[in-house]
């Protein structure tokens, strides 16, 4: 079934974030249609069924599954004292609106993959400019909803899961976008130290060895935490360092 608008709509409280929905049959990626559109609006959430040039993370591709994927980016100016932790923000909103409606084991890993049973089951890609002097941020989430065993495997990446393929279940697309939302408005509204608290909770490696990739070296260690500024702290041979960048390997 196609994404519906006005169901998706009745779910969500009025006025509040997603509340400017823009619903597309196809694009290149979603960011690219917050960048057209955020200037007329202070607010601005894009969903589309099919992406021509979905896009990942460190340059990489995002694959998506018509009607089976949620494929949406929120487009909205933020202060600079939110802005540090809207990475976090975000994942944290996709867990709890995937938690209420399913018995999974969902959490992060930083920065903000989303994770499963030590597979990915949603990303997100976080892009920012300024505009007239107010940031913006263009924030792209891909969600692996009602993706199915065939479709995993077709996409040959390893590692990565879906709701459907998790629990059996045939996912709302409509009130999961919703939910997500509003945990969001909610989130955003605490302060920095609760979402530190709340992300190191949610965290699937914390004190966990884990390897940490940067550049083309490959460095062991205990993730410990992450600072005020969201770099991540790991202790190396007892040396506690921090990383701004870099992917973790479980
Ligand atoms: C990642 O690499 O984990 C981030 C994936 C982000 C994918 C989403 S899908 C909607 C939005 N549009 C894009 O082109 N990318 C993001």
């Amino acid at each position: 079934m196609h994404f519906d608008t006005s169901k998706y709509l009745k779910y969500l409280r009025p006025n509040t974030l997603g509340s400017n929905l823009l619903y597309l049959e196809e694009t290149t990626s979603t960011n690219d249609e917050v960048w057209k559109h955020i200037k007329d609006n202070n607010h601005i959430v894009v969903i589309a069924e099919r992406q021509k040039e979905g896009r990942g993370r460190r340059n990489s591709t995002w694959h998506s599954f018509q009607e089976k994927s949620l494929t949406f980016s929120i487009g909205i100016e933020l202060s600079k004292s939110i802005a540090n932790h809207i990475s976090f923000i975000v994942p944290l909103s996709i867990c709890k609106a995937i938690r209420k409606n399913f018995q999974i084991n969902v959490g992060v890993k930083w920065p903000n993959d989303i994770i499963v049973n030590n597979k990915k089951i949603a990303g997100v890609l976080i892009e920012s400019k300024l505009h007239k002097s107010i940031q913006i941020y263009n924030i792209g989430i891909g969600i692996n909803v009602n993706l199915n065993k065939d479709d995993l495997r077709s996409l040959d990446i390893k590692n990565i899961t879906s709701i459907l393929f998790e629990t059996n279940r045939m996912v709302d697309r409509e009130k999961l976008l919703s939910e997500i939302l509003i945990f969001m408005d909610e989130y955003l509204l605490k302060s920095q130290d609760e979402i530190i608290e709340l992300w190191l909770d949610n965290c699937v490696h914390l004190d966990m060895k884990v390897q940490f990739h940067k550049n083309n070296e490959i460095i062991s260690g205990v993730f410990k935490s992450i600072d005020n500024n969201g770099n991540a702290i790991i202790d190396v041979d007892n040396k506690i360092k921090s990383f701004s960048s870099g992917v973790i390997e479980l």
